[in-house]
């Protein structure tokens, strides 16, 4: 029987982490996660009980006792806080805003870290992330790290809030999710970089499908060096 994989995915803000995660996942047939949405979801419970993202003792309580919850839909997964589905609330600029400032505290990442290794504790799975490759999995089987050139991403970014009706700026998204991969890439705990091993496939040229094809085809190939 052929051992199921874990699969780990990088990248700046929208580099196609998701987008193509997703994808792979369903052609492989494995778990998608979206480790980002964790911290956007406590970045939700954060802004609704007023809590100073500053403030270690009260973030500590939090994310303690915050119960986050995925549930697996037809077109995707729905998440709750503490029972409420907050889905529709987390892809805004605030919730970026807020989820990268909390994320870059140790207190918040490690109770994280617990739940996401648990996730893929039997394999079977593509988790996308910031540190995913790095310290969730550093054992993962396969790794890519996604990038694009930062206008390409803005304007992804753009044109999805923009559908979404929400009132955003283009050039104001470009230097929003520039600051965020800022202070990603340069906090000290779990910062966003490369992992050594990671495959890097910049799609600044390509459409989501021959990105996904690509990711595919390297997946299939360490599946079979594993079975061999
Ligand atoms: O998860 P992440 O923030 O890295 O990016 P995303 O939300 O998956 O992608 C942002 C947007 O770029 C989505 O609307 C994708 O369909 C689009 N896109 C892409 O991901 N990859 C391409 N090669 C072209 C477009
Ligand atoms: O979709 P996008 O790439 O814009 O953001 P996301 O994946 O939903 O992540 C939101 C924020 O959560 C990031 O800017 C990071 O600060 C944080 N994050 C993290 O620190 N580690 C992860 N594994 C995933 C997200």
């Amino acid at each position: 029987m052929a051992r199921e994989l874990i699969v780990a995915i990088d990248g700046p803000s929208a580099s196609g982490k998701s987008s193509a995660g997703t994808l792979v996942a369903r052609r492989l047939g494995y778990l998608y996660v979206e480790s980002g949405a964790f911290y956007r979801a406590l970045g939700w419970k954060v802004r609704a009980c007023g809590v100073d993202p500053a403030d270690d003792a009260a973030l500590q309580k939090l994310s303690e006792t915050t119960v986050i919850d995925v549930v697996r839909t037809s077109n995707g997964a729905k998440i709750l806080v503490d029972q409420r589905d907050v889905t529709d609330d987390l892809r805004t600029p605030e919730m970026s805003r807020i989820a990268a400032q909390i994320a870059s505290n140790p207190l918040v990442r490690e109770p994280m870290l617990k739940i996401q290794r648990a996730m893929a504790n039997t394999g079977g799975v593509v988790m996308e992330g910031r540190d995913i490759g790095t310290v969730v999995f550093p054992q993962a089987d396969v790794k890519f790290y996604l990038d694009a050139d930062p206008g390409v991403r803005g304007k992804r970014r753009y044109q999805e809030l923009a559908a979404k009706g929400l009132p955003v700026d283009l050039q104001t998204t470009i230097e929003e999710i520039m600051a965020r991969d800022r202070k990603d890439m340069n906090r000290t705990v779990a910062p966003l970089r490369k992992a050594d091993d990671a495959i890097a496939i910049d799609s600044t040229g390509l459409t989501l499908d021959e990105v996904v094809d690509r990711m595919v085809v390297a997946v299939e190939r360490r599946r079979t060096a594993i079975t061999r």
